[in-house]
């Protein structure tokens, strides 16, 4: 009998991430749930559980994206501890108002919304290709954001802090290094893009001035309408899709910064170097 798919969703336990999760139950993938909040997993848990059709299994983690050693442990333990992984959705995000950094001095929206996602990726990369050689069909998803139209991408990264444009910066370089993964990957199997989920009523807007909300909500979609995106990259039979920004289940435009070739190598070279401590050798 052919094994359940299986999906790994990072920032699972309210948004987007909560929607995708429960679709891809819903499809009867096998989960890993990756979040903060060891109550709220198991809520989770029990939720997607009950809405597959089939058995299948889901598993999940506590890890703070705020804490890249956490980052880094978590994800060799998962690189080792299963034999395949046939989707990956870099969902987590924040959208910070005050300038906090981490042990290193590093701003945190770069810390969680990028670098946690960069080492999550790359460890896991020997098992997305073992899977991938026999299926031909990986994918990993990065939720960005139409924000990265206001980013920059200024070396070294994570110094500095503003209350718009680090989001976008994040989300730029979200988007770059799907497009760069891409085409290291292209030849394993592994189909790499990035989303725009649409302006979408969640927790990310917690921290924001009342005035950007307030003229977000004028905008905003459901959760389960944002995660659309998401779930048509996860789950549509045969995507061939790759190195590609969608909206709206569509390919969408980016920044000439975004597609930038030159940056995204760059930027790829520059995150390896700083995050080396943490990446697999
Ligand atoms: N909402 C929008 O309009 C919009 C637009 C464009 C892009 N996006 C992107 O969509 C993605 C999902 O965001 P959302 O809108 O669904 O917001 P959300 O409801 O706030 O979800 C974010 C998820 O990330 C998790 N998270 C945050 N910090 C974490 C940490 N330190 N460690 C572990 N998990 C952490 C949150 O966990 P907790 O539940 O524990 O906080 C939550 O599950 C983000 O990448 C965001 O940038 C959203």
């Amino acid at each position: 009998m052919a094994r359940n798919k299986r999906a790994l969703i990072t920032g699972c336990t309210s948004g987007i991430g909560q929607e995708v999760a429960r679709s891809l139950a819903a499809k009867n993938f096998d989960l890993i749930l990756i979040g903060r909040d060891e109550a709220r997993l198991r809520v989770l848990q029990s939720q997607v559980l009950a809405l597959s059709t089939n058995p299948i299994k889901v598993d999940y983690f506590v890890c703070d994206f705020e804490n890249l050693e956490q980052v880094s442990k978590i994800s060799k333990l998962i690189g080792k501890a299963y034999r395949d992984l046939d989707v990956l959705v870099n969902n987590v995000g924040i959208w910070d108002s005050k300038h906090r950094k981490d042990s290193h001095g590093w701003e945190m929206t770069w810390v969680v919304n990028y670098f946690a996602a960069f080492i999550l990726t790359y460890n896991l990369f020997p098992l997305m290709k073992q899977t991938a050689r026999d299926t031909k069909n990986m994918r990993i998803i990065n939720v960005a954001s139409d924000a990265h139209k206001f980013g920059q991408i200024n070396f070294p990264l994570a110094q500095t802090f503003h209350v718009y444009k680090t989001y976008g910066s994040t989300k730029l370089a979200n988007i770059l290094n799907a497009s760069y993964l891409a085409g290291l990957v292209r030849e394993d199997g592994i189909f790499v893009n990035s989303l725009h989920p649409g302006v979408v009523a969640t927790g990310l807007w917690r921290k924001l001035p009342k005035l950007l909300v307030n003229i977000a909500k004028r905008f905003m979609k459901s959760p389960d309408k944002g995660a659309e995106t998401a779930i048509f990259l996860a789950s549509t039979p045969n995507m061939r899709l790759s190195g590609q920004y969608l909206e709206d289940m569509k390919i969408a435009k980016l920044t000439d910064l975004a597609k930038n070739t030159d940056l995204q190598k760059q930027l790829f070279g520059e995150t390896k170097k700083l995050l080396k401590e943490y990446l697999i050798g």
